[in-house]
């Protein structure tokens, strides 16, 4: 068993009940939250209008259907706001996942993309009305089989392994996927026993280069022509980008251009498209506001660091674009600084450089934005250092 989180009543010094349009307490700017609020920990914002924007470019842009990757933030109001905007799919690997999206959107289509599940999740996943599924191998389809007793209504994935040299920031080769003459072989094992049957690939996450999906969709191509299969769907995957200092990737649509140009090329157009975008709708759509706790000339010390939400600015030594709030009117010149978060680990450092005014100092809220993908949702309770408040900040 996991130890519950410690109640909010531990931390008397909260947010009041406010208005919650969204399952949250809500403001409207950074500036009036601080002021209503009294805590020790960071706050996790969300700006919903930016989920929802998100939202509407791949359900206007993207040639197919947009499935919501939940483990990019699975925040009940993330779920309530993507469904609210009109995503009807949502990607889960989990019981708990399956059971977070149920329970925010009782009416929403599951796809259990994860290529390894436990049999227990198959067995959830079926029960609870999940048709989708995943494998990329022989014992993983045999998995789903025998766990779903053979049901006659399965809608089946094949994960391909990619050739390597994408552009993506963070390459998800190695791990999961078919090579190609597994692949072919898994496609012909599958064809018998699938209601309807396709192929999904993931180009790698914070993909940079728009042709990494053509040059998917030619290697699919390729493999379809020599396996001899027909499919019903073919699902492109995640890897849509955000744009970070130092990561300006292309508009996305160029992104839907690419996909429905190389759809067209190789004949795929006929095909149910699907789309898996997970950091593209929430990434701009969540902040984290820290405190600085010390400063140490250009080192800030905050209330947050690498086990909550800056995970990948410590690991990837990523530059989120960052805005000082605080108290002393001056917005000078700016300098660059180096975070450290709360806990004992020197592993919890983030070299950045986060520029900011120079004369920020204790007390001061730094917003890290950018972090409403893989930022809240990798945060952890490491050495008592966690954000039970998450806010929405609407306009
Ligand atoms: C199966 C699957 N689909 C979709 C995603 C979402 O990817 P992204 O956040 O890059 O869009 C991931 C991320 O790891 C994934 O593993």
């Amino acid at each position: 068993m996991f130890t519950p989180a410690p109640s909010r009543l531990a931390h008397p010094a909260l947010l009041p009940d406010f208005d919650r349009p969204y399952g949250l307490p809500a403001f409207n700017s950074i500036e009036d939250a601080l002021k209503a609020y009294d805590g020790d920990d960071a706050i996790y914002v969300l700006y919903p209008q930016k989920i929802e924007a998100a939202a509407k470019t791949f359900l206007n842009g993207f040639p197919g259907t947009s499935v919501y990757a939940v483990k990019a933030n699975p925040h009940p109001a993330v779920l309530k706001t993507l469904w609210a905007s009109g995503l009807r799919g949502f990607d889960v690997a989990s019981i708990r996942e399956i059971d977070q999206v149920l329970s925010a959107c009782p009416d929403a289509e599951l796809y259990l993309m994860h290529p390894v599940k436990s049999r227990r999740t198959i067995r959830h996943a079926y029960a609870a009305g999940v048709r989708h599924f995943a494998f990329d191998c022989a014992a993983e389809l045999g998995k789903i089989l025998v766990e779903t007793q053979d049901a006659d209504d399965l809608h089946l994935h094949l994960r391909l392994a990619l050739p390597s040299g994408g552009s993506a920031s963070m390459p998800l080769e190695g791990k999961y996927g078919a090579a190609y003459q597994d692949a072919v072989d898994l496609l012909r094992a599958a064809r018998p026993v699938a209601a309807r049957l396709g192929v999904c690939f993931h180009v790698g996450s914070q993909c940079m280069d728009p042709a990494d999906y053509i040059r998917a969709l030619s290697y699919v191509d390729g493999l379809l022509e020599t396996a001899g299969v027909e499919i019903e769907s073919l699902d492109c995957g995640g890897g849509f980008p955000v744009a970070y200092p130092g990561l300006e990737p292309a508009p996305m649509q160029a992104y839907f251009d690419r996909i429905a140009k190389g759809l067209k090329i190789f004949g795929f157009d006929g095909l149910e498209i699907i789309g898996e975008p997970g950091r593209a709708l929430c990434g701009e759509g969540g902040s984290t506001l820290a405190r600085v706790e010390l400063r140490k000339g250009q080192d800030l010390y905050l209330n947050e660091g690498s086990y909550g939400s800056l995970f990948d600015a410590a690991q990837c030594a990523w530059k989120y674009p960052v805005k000082r709030h605080s108290d002393s009117a001056s917005d000078g010149d700016l300098e660059d600084f180096r975070f450290f978060g709360p806990t004992c680990d020197s592993l919890d450092a983030m070299a950045g450089p986060f520029a900011l005014p120079a004369d920020t100092r204790e007390g001061d809220w730094i917003e890290i934005c950018h972090l409403g993908a893989y930022g809240q949702a990798l945060a952890t309770n490491f050495n008592g250092f966690q954000s039970e408040t998450t806010i929405a900040v609407l306009g």
